[in-house]
């Protein structure tokens, strides 16, 4: 199978490559981007089972020095406390401004690794190498690093664009379902933000089949926003689609609903509140509702308007007395809606109430 690259314009331009069959060839394509030097390869205890020996190996057999480090898998590890041992590792082996870190897992990996080659003598290199959909289509790309405080998640982190990321589509085979139609949900964001072909793929719920092509297609998306908008503070924030109410339900439930799934509930809440205050075309939510629905992911959530209320103003990253909200026109074309907070509760009860 052929690779397709995706070019990353960014403070620091980049290749996203996609294809089958990259794990085993990571020394070749790191070759192509940095002089063989020493590695430290950062994977959490599941990813480090299945696939820590191949990299391992190829990184070799092109002359890098491995150095390998494993955390416990999970959320509840991306905290300071394991970057700190992650730091330790890799300043007791030395690493220099000359060496490498490499991210092989999903996106608690490549935030904590990520997060760790920002800081680590104020900046080293570091390539990604994602293998959850999530992480392929969205924490791979686009520098953010990030881990959580008890206060809450990713208060703390940096931007830090990779040297590369190698998306090897075969790791996805040994994906626990529920992790892979997590991904799934950031896709169909993407298709609603701007893609016709991603609508059609998940709407026939083929992603399986065309996943190298959604992979491609959702990080070409993701890639122009991050041009566009690298530090966040314009229409980057469009990447945010179903994300206001998603990390609502997240927070109401305690964290015990993967995010991807909160996000479906999200984008299905913001386009039912759309189409009631005739911002949204009609249809658009049932539409919506279908697809989430053939790929596995849930629409509604059984929260009041007022206990995501409450999880949404408790956001420490909300700011002021106002917030912009992203919603669908129509599938495949978004907008940004600015309410004054006091109007956020009529929102979520427009988004939840399904009779018009
Ligand atoms: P994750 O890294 O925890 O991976 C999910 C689970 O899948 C883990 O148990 C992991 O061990 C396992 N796994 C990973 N790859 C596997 C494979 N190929 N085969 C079998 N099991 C595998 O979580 P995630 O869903 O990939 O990412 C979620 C994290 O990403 C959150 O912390 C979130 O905040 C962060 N995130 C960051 C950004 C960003 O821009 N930096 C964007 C979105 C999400
Ligand atoms: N995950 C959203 C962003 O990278 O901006």
């Amino acid at each position: 199978m052929s690779i397709q690259t995706i070019h990353v314009t960014a403070s620091r331009d980049y290749d996203v490559l996609i294809g089958s069959g990259l794990l085993k060839e990571t020394g070749k394509h790191l070759r192509a981007v940095h002089a063989p030097c020493r590695v430290a390869v950062i994977s959490d205890s599941n990813v480090a089972a299945l696939y820590m020996d191949t990299v391992l190996a190829s990184l070799k057999e092109e002359g890098f020095e491995t150095l390998p480090f494993r955390f416990p898998a999970g959320e509840r590890s991306k905290t300071l406390d394991v970057v700190s041992g992650m730091l330790d590792f890799i300043a007791n082996h030395h690493l220099t401004r000359t060496d490498l870190i490499v991210a092989l897992g999903g996106g608690v990996t490549g935030d904590m690794a990520g997060f760790a080659a920002a800081t680590y003598l104020r900046g080293i290199d570091y390539v990604q190498i994602p293998t959850t959909l999530l992480a392929a289509v969205d924490s791979s790309v686009g520098g953010k690093t990030a881990v959580d405080l008890r206060a809450g998640k990713n208060l703390v982190g940096a931007f830090k664009q990779p040297l590369c990321v190698l998306c090897d589509i075969d790791t996805f085979d040994t994906l626990p379902e529920e992790v892979f139609r997590d991904g799934c949900a950031e896709c169909i964001k993407y298709g609603v933000l701007e893609s016709p072909s991603l609508l059609k793929i998940f709407s026939e719920g083929t992603a399986k089949e065309h996943i190298a092509d959604v992979v491609a297609e959702s990080v070409r998306i993701k890639a122009d926003y991050v041009a566009k908008d690298e530090f966040d503070t314009g229409v980057r924030r469009f990447l945010n689609l179903g994300h206001t109410i998603g990390h609502a339900v997240e927070r109401t439930a305690k964290y015990s609903l993967m995010h991807g799934h909160c996000v479906a509930i999200g984008m299905v809440m913001i386009s039912r509140a759309g189409e009631k205050l005739g911002l949204t075309e009609p249809g658009t939510t049932d539409a919506l509702i279908r697809i989430c629905e053939t790929n596995g992911l849930p629409v509604s959530c059984d929260y009041s308007a007022e206990a995501l209320l409450e999880s949404a103003l408790s956001d420490k990253k909300r700011r002021g007395e106002q917030i912009t909200l992203i919603l669908p026109k129509k599938l495949g074309a978004c907008m940004e809606h600015t309410v004054p907070v006091s109007e956020l509760e009529s929102i979520l009860r427009l988004g939840k109430e399904t009779s018009v």
